[in-house]
């Protein structure tokens, strides 16, 4: 993927017919798990703190550029490493903006108090937990369960915490190294029979380009020769009380909010290493948490990277999500791009419904039960992709720094 590099880029003015959904980014854990590619530091308070203050001056700016937002996800990292600072961050966005929903993702050992009390009363309705397994073995390999709980633990955890928020997510990974089939069917019943937790989602293990040697070195040879075979087993273990709203996620009732919840096909990204995806374009925010901070004190975006996708690529990103989460009405997306969409993308239509992997449904298609596995596989490359972007942006911190000194001569700042 071609990168742009240039400093301070804005994003485009907000437009009155759009629904934006916000992302912020809180790059710091306790602890590293190998496999994890996203945009991550060991925590550390002399970074952290400065780095919430930023992060309260950056949306301000937004506000600034007419900017509002409906929903809100917090991501990471692990976003409650300092429950106060981000409790700060979220009354200040819900002061600023018409926000409606609030998701966070944390980890089993935050889901105590003062935490908890602080994310009800920010008005959090979805709490997202990284559990990844129940089997110690593996938790121990992913070097999670000294940090993070053992798996007795973080059953008790969630089991206090079920009920407390209006969606309780988990995420869980299949397809680790030394995960047996026996191991994933005990976690769905632990999830869904014993915690009856209000949601679940099953990543497939992706091993990018930078993860996969700490894979291999800490759990073992990754193959994807089991994945399907894994994933049939998550479908067949489920139950009907979980019903799929995206082809990884599964809700006890339809009503719950989803990851990436469904209705925003656009969203503005804060924090060091976010992406946002605004009028075709896919910015990205400087992955140097000290260029971060500066930046902003100097009034500036922390945009460094974008990325403008064709029509075409557009549609096919389109295509991909609205599928993702089980179907596509062909209206919405005449109407999206001036009735040109069946037109452009007829081979992938065709391709998918000789594969049976697609069927007619009302206005549009749906996706089959044999198609939600080549969807995972779809989703698998897409994000591995980005995290090839990620690569990219990592490594063009060297090229940002000459940018930021050009700018600059006399500033000569210390680099991650
Ligand atoms: C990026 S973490 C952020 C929240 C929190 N720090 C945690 O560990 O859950 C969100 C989720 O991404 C998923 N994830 C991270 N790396 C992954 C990988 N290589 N393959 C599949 N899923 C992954 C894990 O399920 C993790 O819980
Ligand atoms: S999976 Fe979560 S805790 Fe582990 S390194 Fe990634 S963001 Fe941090």
């Amino acid at each position: 993927m071609r990168l742009e590099l240039m400093p301070d880029l804005r994003p485009p003015a907000p437009r009155t017919d759009r629904d934006y959904l916000l992302y912020v980014h809180i790059p710091f854990c306790e602890s590293l798990c190998p496999f994890c590619p996203f945009h991550k530091i060991k925590l550390d308070a002399g970074k952290a703190v400065p780095y919430f203050r930023a992060l309260a001056k950056e949306i301000e700016l937004y506000r600034r550029l007419g900017y509002d937002f409906s929903a809100l996800y917090v991501g990471g990292g692990t976003p409650t490493v300092m429950p106060e600072q981000l409790s700060e961050i979220l009354s200040l966005i819900r002061s600023l903006f018409s926000i409606r929903q609030i998701s966070v993702e944390t980890n089993p050992n935050h889901l105590r108090e003062p935490a908890l009390s602080l994310l009800k009363a920010a008005g959090v309705n979805r709490l997202s937990v990284g559990v990844q397994s129940f089997d110690d073995r593996l938790l121990k390999e992913m070097s999670r369960y000294t940090s993070y709980g053992s798996s007795a633990e973080i059953i008790e955890r969630l089991t206090h915490t079920q009920g407390m928020f209006d969606t309780l997510n988990v995420d869980m990974i299949f397809n680790f190294p030394h995960q047996s089939l026996a191991s994933l069917q005990r976690d769905i019943v632990i999830l869904t029979e014993d915690i009856k937790v209000d949601q679940l989602s099953f990543y497939p293990l992706m091993a990018s380009a930078e993860t996969q040697s700490a894979i291999v070195q800490e759990m073992g040879t990754f193959t994807l020769d089991r994945e399907q075979r894994f994933y049939e087993a998550i479908l067949e273990s489920m139950g009907s009380a979980y019903v799929p709203s995206t082809v990884w996620c599964f809700s006890r009732d339809t009503s719950m909010i989803d990851e990436y919840v469904v209705g925003y096909d656009e969203y503005l990204g804060v924090g060091s290493g976010s992406f946002s995806y605004l009028d075709g374009i896919v910015y990205a925010s400087t992955f140097s948490i000290s260029h971060y901070v500066s930046r902003i004190t100097e009034g500036k975006t922390a945009i460094s990277a974008r990325r403008r996708l064709s029509r075409r690529e557009q549609m096919q990103h389109d295509f991909l999500f609205k599928l993702f989460a089980l179907a596509i009405d062909l209206e919405t997306m005449e109407t999206k791009y001036d009735n040109t969409f069946l037109l452009a993308l007829w081979k992938e239509f065709l391709l998918f419904r000789l594969l049976r992997a697609i069927i007619r449904n009302g206005n549009g298609y749906r996706l089959t039960r044999r198609g939600m596995y080549y969807w995972v596989v779809m989703m698998r490359e897409f994000f591995l992709g980005t995290n090839n972007f990620r690569d990219q942006m990592r490594a063009g911190l060297s090229a940002e720094r000459d940018l930021a000194l050009a700018e600059n001569p006399m500033r000569v700042r210390p680099w991650r």
